[in-house]
């Protein structure tokens, strides 16, 4: 199957606006990306960007990307039903809609789940995949690369540890960001050069870890003298047991995942 030349929505918020803000930086023209139904927001942002707002009607664009609440799928895509192309394909950013639920409005279509994270607006979203009609992946896998990086799972139910790592996990990075930035401000640090510092720790952090062909371990063995600074840190993480509580906090979102799907 080739690559999509025109993308539609349903569903204009805040993750399709990220996603066409990649879209139109990469190879895709505002004429080559619509948006069906929505009121005052998807109008207001359809404009700003110029992309066309279309009513509810038939949708013969090459894929369909929902991206309404998941609360609100039922309403928002009953209008549909039978309206689409054959050629279409679905795909879904929406948390916690299974593929069979999605396939009860678009049963001749095929169905793809996507998750992907906000850094899409900078092309940097890191994106699960997944699909039982395989023939459709590496489409959809290309659109999906445009904003970030993709990731294909080998089952559905893996989307919800990848929803703890990939779409929670900046937010455990921030928290201790945040910590270490604080700290740097009680020793006299101001706020913005504090921020600065962490950053750029994150930074070097990232290519630390992309540069080698070690595991993580050994990075961290590489960067750690002996009785030196890192290790005294990281010797007390070990004596709290610092690892349960990453490891239960990732278990949490995963459950609350599974939850949130039923
Ligand atoms: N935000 C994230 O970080 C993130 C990450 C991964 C996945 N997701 C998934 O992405 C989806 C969208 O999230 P979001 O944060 O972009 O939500 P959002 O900003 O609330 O966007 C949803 C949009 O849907 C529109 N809408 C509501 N009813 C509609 C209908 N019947 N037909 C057409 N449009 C309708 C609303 O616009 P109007 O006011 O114009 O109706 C609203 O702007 C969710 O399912 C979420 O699970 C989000």
């Amino acid at each position: 199957m080739q690559a999509f030349n025109t993308v539609a929505f349903i569903g204009f918020g805040h993750m399709a606006t990220a996603i066409s803000t990649s879209l139109l930086g990469s190879n895709y023209h505002p004429e080559h990306i619509c948006a069906y139904g929505g009121q005052q927001q998807t109008r207001e942002r359809t404009l700003k960007m110029g992309i066309a707002h279309k009513p509810i009607s038939d949708i013969t664009e090459d894929v369909l990307i929902l991206a309404v609440k998941p609360q609100m799928y039922k309403d928002a895509l009953a209008p549909y039903i039978g309206r689409l192309s054959p050629h279409t394909v679905v795909v879904s950013i929406m948390a916690g809609v299974s593929i069979n639920q999605l396939k009860e409005y678009f049963p001749k279509n095929p169905v793809v789940r996507a998750m992907p994270n906000l850094a899409a607006t900078f092309a940097k979203s890191v994106t699960a995949l997944y699909t039982s009609e395989a023939e459709y992946l590496q489409p959809v896998k290309k659109l999906t690369d445009s904003f970030g990086q993709s990731f294909v799972l080998d089952d559905e139910a893996q989307i919800n540890a990848f929803t703890a790592v990939a779409g929670s996990g900046p937010a455990h990075f921030l928290y201790m960001m945040n910590q270490m930035q604080k700290f740097l401000q009680r020793h006299h640090f101001s706020e913005d050069k504090a921020r600065c510092i962490v950053d750029q720790v994150v930074d070097s952090t990232a290519v630390l870890s992309q540069q080698g062909q070690e595991n993580f371990s050994e990075t961290i063995e590489r960067i750690t003298s002996k009785g030196g600074t890192t290790e005294v840190a990281l010797s007390y993480y070990k004596e709290i047991g610092f690892s349960y509580f990453i490891d239960e906090s990732l278990k949490r979102s995963t459950q609350k995942s599974i939850e949130l799907e039923r």
